[in-house]
Parts: C-alpha cells; structure tokens; sequence
C-alpha cells in the first residue's frame, strides 16, 4: 500500500516549483490533490498532467492571503474528494533587497503571503483535517515549507528570513496545540532548489547564469543545488503515516548547507 494512499492533500502553491512536483508525488503515492494557485493556467496543466498519468488532481484559484479563497479550497476538497488529510503550505513569495532598500510594499508582501497565508491556511484546514483524523489510522498532517534562511540569518533576503523564521516556529506551535487533536505539523527547510524562485535568487546574487549556478553548486556540501523532487520527497514522507511520530520538527533538506 502506497504511504499516503487514499490521502486527501491542498497544495499551495502548486501550480510549478516545490509544490508542483509534491503535488505529482502525492498523486503518484495516491493522494487526491487540490492544488491552489494564483497562475491558473500553470496550475490547470499541472492537475491535467496528474490526471493523464492516471492521478487525481483538481485545480482551484488559491490566493493564499485570502480568508474565502482557503473557505472554497476546502469546501472543494470536501465536494470532491470527501475531505482534507493532508495540508502543504508552500506557497511563496521572494523578495531579495538589504534592510536599507527593502520598501514597507516588499515587507507588506511577504508577511501577507509568507506569514499571513501560511496562518489562514492552516487555521480553515484545520477544523476539516481533524473531523477526518478521529477516524484515520494515524491522523492528518501538515507540512510548511520554509527555508534555510529560516534557520540562519540571510545576508540578501533579510524580510524574506523573517518570514521563513516565523513559519519555523509557527509549525512548533501548531504540532503542540492539535498534537492531541492527531494533526502533526512538520516544517521543511529547503536549501537553493532549481525553479523560477531559486532561479530569481541565482541571478540576483550575480550575473552570468552559469557561473552562478557553478557558485551555488560549490556551497552545497552535497556538491549540487537540489531538484523539487528533493523537497517532494521529504513532503511525502512527512505527510504519510510513516511519520506518525514526528510532530514539531524542522528538516534541513539542503545538502548540507546549514550542517556547516
Ligand atoms: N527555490 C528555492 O531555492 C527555495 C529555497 C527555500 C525555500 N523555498 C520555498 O519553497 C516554496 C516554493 O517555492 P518555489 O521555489 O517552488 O517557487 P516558485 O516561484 O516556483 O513557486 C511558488 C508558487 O507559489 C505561488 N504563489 C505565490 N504567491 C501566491 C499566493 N498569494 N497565493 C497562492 N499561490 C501563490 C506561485 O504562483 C508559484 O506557483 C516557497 O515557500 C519558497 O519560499 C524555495
């Protein structure tokens, strides 16, 4: 039997990246999928993609920051699939500039979608996630992904560390107010990972592509930036039963990055 068979996940952000590649392993592990998304045709594609691999996908217009758009993903969920097991915060927004240049807009931004959208995600998941945990085998399951520099400071990104911080420690509190309610909570650190996101940061930091990206290689312990597969990997586990003790816990999945 499959880890996560049967399963019924919400991924933000699950249009492309990390949460596109999540949302095709759940499905290939067996879960039902709403993926959520501002980019409605990348998302539409990638829920058609699942469905022709013979997953189960539905794709739904998630703007994270939005207290009724989360309303109508669950209700959708429910509609569709019969409820919500499974809850991957991962959308994001990235936003690299020094404290001195860093707007009250760019600050706005990414608290709405980093913090903000992470908070109203899992407070509208949650009351369906744990109606469904009474009857489960070992129960639901959230995932947020954060970062590394949500871990460490970050010399380029000071607000977005900020955010990623926060998510940190708002997963702990989360695993401790419904760890009796048999919802888990789990964050995901991710090192540089190759999508339009780790791209942004890899041409912001320098100039030639290549060279950038020989130079981010370089300071990964592991010898190579990491691939969104790395990141779905850890999100399966962590959202299957496998994981059934792990609550409140912070996995590095950097290639060493943070192990120096
Ligand atoms: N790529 C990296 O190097 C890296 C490293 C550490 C952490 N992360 C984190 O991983 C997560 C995924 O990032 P990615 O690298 O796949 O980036 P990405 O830009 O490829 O994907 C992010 C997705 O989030 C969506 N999104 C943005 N704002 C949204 C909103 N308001 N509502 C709903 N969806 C929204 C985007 O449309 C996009 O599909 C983010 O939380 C990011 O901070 C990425």
């Amino acid at each position: 039997m499959n880890r996560v068979d049967g399963k019924v996940a919400i991924v933000s952000g699950g249009a492309r990246g990390i949460g596109g590649e999540s949302a095709r392993r759940l499905a290939e592990h067996g879960a039902k999928v709403i993926i959520g998304d501002v980019l409605d045709a990348e998302g539409t594609a990638t829920a058609t993609a699942i469905r022709d691999a013979g997953g189960e996908a539905t794709f739904v217009h998630l703007d994270v920051t939005k207290a009724a758009a989360w309303e109508n993903a669950v209700a959708l969920a429910v509609k569709n699939y019969g409820g919500v097991d499974i809850l991957l915060n991962n959308a994001g927004a990235y936003i690299t500039k020094p404290i001195l240049e860093t707007t009250q807009e760019d600050f706005a931004l990414l608290v709405a979608v980093n913090l903000e959208g992470v908070f109203l995600g899992t407070k509208i998941c949650a009351p369906e996630m744990i109606r469904r945990a009474q009857t489960a085998a070992v129960g639901s399951a959230i995932v947020n992904i954060s970062s590394v520099a949500g871990l460490v400071g970050s010399r380029n990104s000071p607000v977005y560390s900020m955010t990623k911080g926060g998510v940190r420690l708002f997963t702990k509190s989360t695993a401790l107010e419904f760890a009796k309610r048999r919802v888990r909570c789990n964050s995901v650190h991710p090192g540089l990972i190759d999508t339009p996101m780790g791209n942004l940061a890899m041409t912001r930091a320098g100039t030639g592509n290549n060279e950038m990206r020989e130079l981010f290689a370089k300071s990964h312990p592991i010898g190579r930036i990491g691939e969104p597969r790395d990141i779905a990997a850890a999100v399966v586990f962590l959202s299957s039963d496998d994981a059934a003790f792990i609550t409140g816990a912070e996995f590095a999945v950097d290639g060493g990055v943070t192990a120096q």
